[in-house]
């Protein structure tokens, strides 16, 4: 195996020996999927708002594009960006090349993205297991399993390899996620198939529900939350040019994260024939997990004490810090939602999805975009094309998101408290189609907020193609790029 050193590559006479063009395209994809996704998240939202919009035609009524829009930010943009930073920090955490050949690397490539685009167009064409986070059908999901096998190789194969003795954190948290991601898709993708696209759950009835609802959580727990972790206990730093605040409380975090989310997927089955005490165990655990939640929240954020200033001057560190912010508003408000007399209210209504997306937008995207801001300069070796760009970007960003959540939070709790109104003669106070025209005007400002964030995204594409096709270079040094020596 190459030796690393930090010489540069004419001295040495080396080549360089990270393999770097995998992530590009890793990243690209991430990128090209999210712009695609948040375009369908938009259409949704303002289906909701004008159901007009469907005019008519089955493949674009909000029924078919809403997993549309979920497998592709997750899987698509989520997914991809999770391959991509993996593979980076594996490698320079490590001091190790990646394992493997170009033929398995550019084939786990290929087929991710055949997966996601097969997917897409069996949702749309209205075939669908009907399981949430989970509605590709099962010759995809076999698919899925062959990608994640390679990935697994690849990323575990480059640990083995290393040549520094320590496995640092970030490694640990995408390791969780890869492995839990693994276990998931193959229990509740146990079906049995009666034809090409169809198939029935070996499960049935309540079990049914609480082996999706593992599943439907832990997707939240160790894909968009544990996976964004290992970005974030890299990019932090590297942005921030400080060492973790506290890497004992580093380990905690993982610790805990990694023994309480298994067991709260039943938050999701409140007031509905589960039995009592798993409801209850699940909002226990949920409340559990408030402390390591917080605990590693604190932790990225106090990664920039003693460079606050950072804060004013460097916008890639704004994305960061607000993507912590977000993390530990969307996980205080998790816990609360838990809680079975506020899930009453809460559950059936938008505040649930308000909540989905201080998740999805301030934490999984904000942290996303500032890891690739730091990413794709040093990838290709070129200055980023514009600072103030960037500055743009947070700006709409942040503010698409306040309005997206601030919206829902006024549609789900009015929402919710006009199904729960009586008059004086113990009648419901309000029709449905009553609660429904209520909903109008939230839906509008979502769907304009969530506009708001894709035109920012937008923004960021376009900078990184600028930055991309630059004749400017980065020197090795500021690029952080080492070489063999053999
Ligand atoms: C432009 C930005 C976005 C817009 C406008 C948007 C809009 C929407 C809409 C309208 C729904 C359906 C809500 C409903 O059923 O009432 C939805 C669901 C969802 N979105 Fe987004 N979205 C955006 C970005 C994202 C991102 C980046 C992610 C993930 C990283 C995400 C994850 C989800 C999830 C998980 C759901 C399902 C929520 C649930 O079932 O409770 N969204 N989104
Ligand atoms: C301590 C952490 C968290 C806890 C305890 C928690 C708890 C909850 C609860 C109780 C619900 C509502 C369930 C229902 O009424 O059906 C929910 C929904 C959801 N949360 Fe969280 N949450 C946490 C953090 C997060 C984060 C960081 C994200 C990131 C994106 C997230 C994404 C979601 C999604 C996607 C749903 C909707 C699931 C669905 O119905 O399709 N949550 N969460």
């Amino acid at each position: 195996m190459a030796t690393v050193t930090n010489a540069a590559p004419a001295a040495r006479g080396g080549a360089e020996v990270y393999e770097y063009d995998l992530i590009k395209w890793f990243t690209v994809a991430s990128i090209v999927w999210g712009v695609i996704g948040m375009l369908v998240g938009v259409y949704i939202a303002s289906e909701l708002a004008w159901p007009a919009l469907n005019a008519g035609v089955p493949e674009i009524t909000f029924g078919r594009l809403r997993p549309v829009h979920t497998n592709l930010v997750i899987f698509g943009f989520g997914g991809n960006a999770l391959i991509a930073t993996s593979f980076y920090v594996v490698q320079r955490t490590c001091q190790a090349r990646l394992w493997g050949s170009s033929s398995v690397h550019h084939t786990l490539f290929w087929l991710w993205q055949l997966i996601l685009v097969v997917g897409v167009a069996s949702l749309v064409a209205g075939h669908s297991q009907s399981r949430e986070y989970a509605e590709f059908p099962l010759a995809i999901d076999v698919l899925i399993l062959i990608a994640w096998t390679a990935y697994f190789a690849i990323y575990f194969g480059t640990i083995l390899r290393r040549s520094q003795p320590h496995i640092y954190v970030a490694n640990w948290f995408y390791l969780a996620f890869i492995l839990a991601t693994a276990i998931l898709h193959l229990f509740n993708n146990l079906q049995i198939p009666y034809s090409l696209w169809g198939s029935y759950s070996v499960f049935s009835g309540t079990q049914d529900a609480m082996t999706q609802w593992w599943y439907g959580h832990n997707v939240v727990g160790f894909i968009l939350t544990v996976g964004f972790l290992g970005m974030m206990y890299y990019f932090v730093p590297k942005q921030a040019g400080r060492p973790v605040y506290s890497y004992r409380l580093s380990i905690v975090h993982f610790w805990a994260l990694s023994f309480l989310y298994m067991w709260v997927g039943a938050h999701h089955l409140h007031w509905t024939a589960l039995p009592d005490w798993v409801s209850t165990l699940a909002a226990a655990f949920s409340i559990l997990l408030l402390l390591p939640s917080w605990g590693g929240m604190i932790n990225g954020i106090m990664t920039l004490s003693g460079a606050w200033e950072k804060l004013r001057t460097d916008p890639i560190i704004l994305f960061l810090i607000t993507a912590l912010a977000f993390y530990g508003m969307s996980t205080f408000e998790g816990p609360m939602l838990s809680l079975k007399s506020v899930n009453a209210l809460s559950h059936y209504t938008d505040w649930t999805i308000g909540h989905v997306h201080s998740g999805a937008l301030g934490w999984v995207a904000m942290i996303t975009i500032g890891s690739f801001y730091h990413l794709v300069p040093r990838l290709w070796g070129k200055p980023l094309h514009s600072t103030r760009l960037v500055f743009v970007h947070f700006w709409l960003a942040t503010i698409g998101i306040v309005l997206y959540i601030v919206a829902l939070w006024v549609a789900g709790v009015g929402q919710g408290l006009m199904l729960r109104a009586f008059d004086q003669y113990g009648n419901l106070a309000y029709t449905f189609v009553e609660t429904v025209a209520f909903l109008h005007i939230p839906y509008v400002v979502r769907a304009l907020g969530g506009a708001i964030f894709l035109v920012g995204f937008v923004l960021m594409a376009y900078n990184f193609y600028r930055t991309i096709f630059a004749d400017e270079r980065l020197t090795e040094k500021e690029r952080g790029v080492e070489v063999a020596t053999a």
